[in-house]
């Protein structure tokens, strides 16, 4: 049995890194957040007070910062440094900071090669953006996993309704269409399927369901 280089794709919202955990911890693969790598950095920028447009800055924090995902039971424990940031990269300041930095070449050359020395292994999940087309484009296999926006508004708008939030639904669709725009309108690795994916679409399909398909997907190909 064949130990694959696996690359989960897709817009925000589609459930990828649920997905991506739910089937490294059922096949013992590891699993490694790209998105949470981008975070990382973006808490870095703000903690240290850079400006996006201070190039210097910005190639002197790629020069020395240092990410280490650790895995743990059900998700990837996240450090920049000796700081442990798994909570705190997913603060709404990050969220909303997090994209302009991920547009940024230096900053993805740099990530993008922690990523390929991470999956250099084998028995690997990645999920991100441009895991198919740009960080592993011979990765044994592609999955492109989507949803309509409307779906994912609605999966979002239940996790934020069980918080006390008041977020309309029509707001959140807007702003999930945003970050795809975004996402997939950036010069620098844009989020496109890579032509060997394989698209899931789980509009119709809840976590558990999404998980099945893509272990089957996976053993098949082992
Ligand atoms: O998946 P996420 O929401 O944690 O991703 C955070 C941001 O990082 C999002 O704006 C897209 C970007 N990203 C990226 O550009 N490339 C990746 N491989 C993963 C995430």
């Amino acid at each position: 049995m064949k130990r694959l280089t696996v690359a989960i794709d897709g817009p925000a919202g589609a459930g990828k890194s649920s997905v991506a955990k739910l089937v490294a911890n059922r096949l013992h693969y590891l699993y490694i957040d790209t998105g949470a790598m981008y975070r990382a950095f973006t808490w870095a920028m703000l903690k240290n007070h850079i400006d996006l447009a201070d190039t210097e800055a910005v190639q002197s924090l790629t020069d020395t910062i240092q990410i280490r995902l650790e895995p743990a039971a059900e998700y990837c424990r996240v450090y920049v440094g000796d700081t442990e940031v798994t909570e705190d990269i997913r603060t709404a300041d990050v969220s909303s900071h997090v994209s302009p930095v991920a547009a940024l070449a230096v900053v993805r050359t740099k990530l993008v090669k922690l990523q390929r020395d991470m999956a250099a292994s084998g028995g690997v999940i990645l999920d991100g953006r441009d895991i198919g087309t740009v960080v592993l484009p011979d990765a044994d296999l592609k999955i492109f996993l989507t949803a309509s926006v409307e779906a994912r508004a609605r999966r979002r708008y239940l996790e934020l309704q069980a918080k006390g939030s008041t977020d309309t639904l029509e707001a959140i669709a807007a702003s999930i269409a945003a970050r795809d725009d975004m996402d997939s309108h950036r010069a620098v690795s844009p989020l496109k399927q890579a032509e060997d994916a394989i698209l899931v679409d789980n509009s119709q399909l809840d976590l558990q369901e999404t998980a099945d398909l893509i272990c089957r997907i996976i053993e098949e190909k082992q």
